[in-house]
């Protein structure tokens, strides 16, 4: 098996990048959004989201981190108008996010599934096509094209309910976008999915980015965040703790790296000498690993191309059997 794995579309921030994101257009923008969730005599309950301030834009990948209950879904809903305010306002595609019209330019994936059990993948689009006035004709040809591209053809004429969850998130991202929607909120996309599902889904957000949507994503798996996103925003407890670049977040400012092959045991002694010559001092030097993500999908696709098993197992020594 190889060791480097060959994955397409890598998802290494900015790699594929298309197009950079357009900083004069701001799709999204909150000022001092907050949320107190009441209880039913009003009296404060929690407060949810502590005076956010934030600037989306035009073509960027998005994403709200924190642990749970930090006010990502809180703050996602509050852009689609599902909640109003307790201060503060957020302007969406340039309207205030409690105008339900705006909507209309909006793709929402929610956290929990809220489909029709009884629908299959084709009636479940088709109702949310007839939503959004689509005419017959185009809505047929959408229908088609996002259930091609969410995998889900040899599933199109199942009811919902007899579907997995990585199945029920795929049929949830081709409702979101069945408007084609300049703007997508996705909450904790890939929930659920195994990890072939999680890298498409980190594939399609890239590919719906490069079409110049602009996608807001919320999740608390880091590795998710850190391959797709262009910027983050770290919340705790409803606050804004940390907001920039991942790139610029994650660079370690005082640490170069060099990586290359093929140096021998003599050259590697000279780089470590030439370190110490100039009062440096030499972290590592090593082979690098791969990660688990991209160990298992080289597994997989290894054993797509190539059935059988692979790990035989180890027949007793002689000194072993009694
Ligand atoms: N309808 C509600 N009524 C009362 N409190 C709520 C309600 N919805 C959310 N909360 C509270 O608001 C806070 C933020 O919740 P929110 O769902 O926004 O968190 P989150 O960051 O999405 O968390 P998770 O990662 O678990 O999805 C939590 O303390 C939660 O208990
Ligand atoms: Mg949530």
């Amino acid at each position: 098996m190889a060791a480097t794995p060959e994955i397409p579309n890598s998802d290494k921030n900015g790699e594929r990048r298309a197009r950079e994101p357009d900083e004069a257009q701001v799709v999204v923008e909150t000022r001092a959004l907050s949320k107190v969730y009441r209880d039913f005599w009003g009296r404060q309950k929690v407060r949810a989201l502590k005076s956010l301030d934030l600037e989306i834009h035009k073509g960027e990948i998005f994403g709200l981190l924190g642990p749970n209950g930090s006010g990502k879904t809180t703050t996602i809903k509050l852009l689609l108008g599902l909640l109003f305010p307790s201060e503060g306002e957020a302007i969406v595609l340039g309207q205030n996010a409690t105008e339900v019209s705006k909507n209309e330019r909006i793709g929402y994936l929610p956290e929990e599934s809220y489909l029709y059990r009884f629908l299959n993948a084709e009636e479940t689009l088709d109702f949310y096509g007839r939503l959004f006035n689509i005419p017959a004709d185009v809505r047929r040809e959408r229908i088609d094209r996002l259930i091609k591209l969410v995998k889900l053809d040899a599933a199109r004429r199942r009811q919902l309910r007899e579907y997995s969850k990585g199945m029920t998130r795929r049929i949830g991202l081709a409702q979101a976008l069945i408007n084609e929607p300049d703007l997508i909120l996705l909450d904790e996309p890939t929930s659920g999915l195994d990890p072939i599902g999680t890298r498409e889904m980190k594939d399609w957000i890239l590919e719906l980015r490069d079409q110049g949507k602009t996608i807001v994503m919320c999740s608390h798996l880091l590795a998710d965040v850190q391959d797709v996103c262009d910027r983050i925003a770290i919340l705790h407890q409803g606050e804004l703790k940390e907001l920039g670049r991942v790139d610029e977040l994650l660079k370690v400012e005082d640490v170069t790296q060099v990586k290359a092959r093929g140096l021998s045991a003599d050259c590697q002694d000279e780089i470590r000498q030439v370190i110490e010559r100039h009062q440096g001092e030499l972290v590592s030097m090593e082979n690098p690993t791969t990660t688990l993500e991209e160990l298992f999908l080289s597994i997989v696709r290894d054993s797509e191309a190539r059935p059988g098993r692979r790990i035989v197992k180890q027949e007793p020594t002689k000194q072993g059997k009694s």
